[in-house]
C-alpha cells in the first residue's frame, strides 16, 4: 500500500497525462507518457508496470510535468525531449539538429548488409549519422564515411560516433561535392518531402524537425535529382536511396537513366515502396 502521505505514483502520474496526451490527439498517447515518465525516473518503461505504485515526486514529477505540456502544447516529439532514439541495434543522441530517425530507414541499412567484405559506403545526409553509424555497427568491416550540408548535424553525429565507438570519416559538403570519388556504394536518405505537403503534416515534424531535413521543392526530387547524377559519376556500383511514398517509380526511372540500369524497389512494413536500388 503507497502512504497516504506519499506524492502520486506511477498510475496516477500516468493517467492524468493520459487524459491532456489524449485530449491533445497526439499519435500514440500510452506510449509517450511511459517514454517520458520512464525517463523522468531513469527506469525502463517494464519497471513502470512492474511497480505502479512508485512515488513520482520532485525533480523527476516536476521534469514529466514540463515534459507533458511541451509534448501536448507545443508538439515536441519525445525524441527530442527525451534526448535520444533507438535505431537497429543503436541508442542515438538526438535533438532539434537532426531529422528523428525513423524506422523504415532501417530497410535502407538492412539492404546493405550483405555488401562485400572490406567495401567502401558514403552516405549522404547522414543527420544523427543514423545509417552510417548503424551499418559499421552491424558491419564492422566495412570503410564507412558520411556527410552532410549542415554542420549543426555533422556535430551530432560525430558526438554519437565518438560515444559509440563506431569508426566512421564526417565530412561537410553538398551532396557528393569533395567527397572522394573511388566508393563502392553511395547511400542516402535525402529530403523528399513536397513542398505542398507541409499544410498535411504533423505539428512535431513541421515544427519542430529541421526543414532543411524534410522539404525537396515542388515534387521532392529536387535533391534526389542531382545525387544520382552525382553518384553516377564516381566508381559507385551501388546506389541506395530511400523515397517517399508514391516516388518509386520517378526514382527507379532516374536511376537508370543515370547508368544504374538494375534497378530494385524494396517496401516497408506499410507495404510502400520504400528503398530504391541501383546497381550497374
Ligand atoms: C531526411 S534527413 C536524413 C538524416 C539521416 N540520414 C536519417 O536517415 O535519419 C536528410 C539529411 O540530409 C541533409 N541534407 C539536405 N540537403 C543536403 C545537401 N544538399 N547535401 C548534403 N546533405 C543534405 C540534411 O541536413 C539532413 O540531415
Amino acid at each position: 500500500m503507497p502512504s497516504p502521505f506519499a506524492g502520486p505514483g506511477v498510475r496516477e502520474a500516468l493517467d492524468s497525462a493520459l487524459v491532456a496526451l489524449n485530449a491533445a490527439k497526439v499519435d500514440s498517447p500510452r506510449l509517450d507518457a511511459e517514454v517520458l515518465l520512464g525517463h523522468a525516473l531513469g527506469v525502463d518503461r517494464t519497471t513502470l508496470w512492474l511497480d505502479p505504485d512508485r512515488e513520482v515526486t520532485g525533480d523527476a514529477a516536476r521534469w514529466f510535468r514540463d515534459a507533458i505540456r511541451r509534448r501536448t502544447v507545443e508538439r515536441v516529439p519525445v525524441a527530442y525531449l527525451v534526448g535520444h532514439k533507438g535505431f537497429r541495434h543503436l541508442d542515438l543522441h538526438v535533438d532539434a539538429r537532426v531529422l528523428v530517425p525513423r524506422p523504415e530507414t532501417e530497410h535502407l541499412v538492412e539492404a546493405l548488409l550483405e555488401l562485400p567484405s572490406g567495401a567502401r559506403v558514403h552516405d549522404v545526409g547522414t543527420g544523427s549519422g543514423a545509417i552510417a553509424l548503424a551499418l559499421k555497427d552491424e558491419r564492422p568491416d566495412l570503410r564507412v564515411s558520411a556527410s552532410d550540408v549542415s554542420p549543426d548535424a555533422l556535430a551530432v553525429a560525430h558526438a554519437n560516433a565518438e560515444r559509440l565507438g563506431l569508426d566512421v570519416t564526417f565530412s561537410q559538403g553538398d551532396l557528393l561535392d569533395g567527397i572522394d570519388p573511388h566508393v563502392d556504394v553511395v547511400v542516402s536518405n535525402p529530403p523528399y518531402v513536397q513542398d505542398g505537403d507541409r499544410a498535411s503534416m504533423a505539428p512535431e515534424v513541421v515544427g519542430h524537425e529541421p526543414k532543411l531535413a524534410l522539404f525537396a521543392g515542388a515534387d521532392g526530387l529536387r535533391t534526389i535529382r542531382p545525387l544520382v547524377t552525382q553518384a553516377a559519376a564516381t566508381d559507385a556500383e551501388l546506389l541506395a536511396l530511400e523515397v517517399g511514398a508514391g516516388q518509386a517509380p520517378a526514382v527507379r526511372a532516374l536511376v537508370a537513366a543515370a547508368g544504374f540500369p538494375e534497378v530494385e524497389t524494396v517496401c516497408d512494413l506499410a507495404g510502400h515502396e520504400r528503398v530504391v536500388l541501383g546497381r550497374r
